[in-house]
């Protein structure tokens, strides 16, 4: 598997890594013991980037991977993040927080629920507009300092807030959706990115499951799935966007990948300063994503696929 080196800090690691939300939430069913193994079948292979928050379950994401974690750690990357504020009651969103006294009791509850004693990548998960970045970002430098966090990294932000981070203290990675159908990065993000050294991370880069060309109808999700309240997976948007899947379909069985392979290949092939966190709870679909790392498109086919995607304008937005 190629690796990644996010950022000129000295973080490597594979290009296809683990989002593991959907193990604790959002994406039902969840089954601990199978997300366990899965976990386990990922260490196997090699596919030793892990992808957190806080917030996922929320707080029980962590836990099960601190689980996971025991008697191996060191081998894994492990990457979470702080930033969004959930109520313990009831799990409601409760908007962003990114004061440094805020930061810090993030980052020990955060190794506490891991049982680690250092997070290898913290990222900012969304920005606290009523705090300067210089403020979170500082805080996030002295967590560094006291070795509780190796490298930081910041999530959906714009290319001026990621310069003055950045000024403040070296990000190594930024993450941000990126897929066939989520481009938006490409006009101002992935050159900042670029001109500054920092590496970038896709999150979402199979379209939320959509460009797997499994989810063919909202019916196809279960009760309490987050994407039934998304704009992109309402009734008439969801109808227009399964033009782009059955195309990538298509495209993919010429391939001999699966969708979800041609997806992913496409994001890699994006630049070599890319990693991807595909997300599942399911050994099957690990095993594809990560043979996903190994295959390769002409330029003549990835030119072909940016044009089919360029010519789909996607209905609804992200979030
Ligand atoms: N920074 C942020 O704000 C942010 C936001 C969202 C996500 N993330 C991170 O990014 C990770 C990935 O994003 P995501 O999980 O939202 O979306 P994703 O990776 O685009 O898609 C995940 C969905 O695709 C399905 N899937 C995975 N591999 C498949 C395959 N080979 N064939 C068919 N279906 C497949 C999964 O099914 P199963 O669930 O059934 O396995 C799941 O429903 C998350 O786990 C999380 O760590 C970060």
């Amino acid at each position: 598997m190629r690796t990644v080196k996010l950022g000129n800090q000295g973080l490597t690691v594979p290009a296809v890594g683990l989002g593991c939300m959907g193990m604790s939430e959002f994406y039902p069913p969840e089954d601990e013991t199978s997300a366990l193994q899965t976990l386990d079948a990922a260490y196997e292979m090699g596919c030793r980037f892990w992808d957190t928050a806080d917030i996922y379950g929320p707080h029980t994401n962590e836990e099960l991977l601190g689980r996971s974690l025991r008697g191996r750690r060191d081998d894994i990357v492990v990457a979470t993040k702080f930033g969004i504020q959930r109520s313990q009651e009831d799990s409601a969103f409760r908007g962003v927080n990114g004061r440094p006294d805020y930061v810090r009791a993030c980052c020990e509850a955060s190794l506490r629920r891991l049982d680690i004693d250092c997070i290898d990548l913290y990222y900012q998960h969304r920005r606290d507009p009523d705090i300067a970045i210089e403020e979170t970002v500082g805080a996030m430098a002295k967590l560094v300092e006291e070795g509780k966090v190796r490298y930081i990294g910041l999530s959906e932000t714009d290319a001026e807030n990621l310069r003055r981070a950045h000024r403040e203290h070296p990000v190594s990675a930024l993450q941000t959706e990126y897929s066939l159908w989520s481009r938006d990065v490409e006009a101002e993000i992935l050159p900042a990115v670029r001109e500054l050294g920092i590496g970038f991370v896709a999150y979402s880069p199979l379209g939320r499951g959509f460009l797997t060309g499994t989810i063919q109808s909202r019916d196809d999700l279960q009760a309490g799935d987050w994407r039934l309240d998304n704009p992109r997976f309402q009734q008439d948007a969801l109808e227009h966007n399964l033009q782009l899947a059955a195309k990538i379909a298509a495209f993919a069985e010429d391939k001999g990948m699966t969708p979800a392979q041609l997806a992913l290949v496409w994001v890699l092939a994006k630049g070599e300063d890319i990693a991807i966190i595909p997300g599942t709870k399911r050994i099957k679909y690990l095993q594809q994503n990560w043979q996903a790392g190994e295959l390769q498109l002409s330029a003549g086919d990835l030119a072909q696929l940016d044009s089919l995607a360029a010519a789909h304008t996607t209905a609804g937005g992200r979030y």
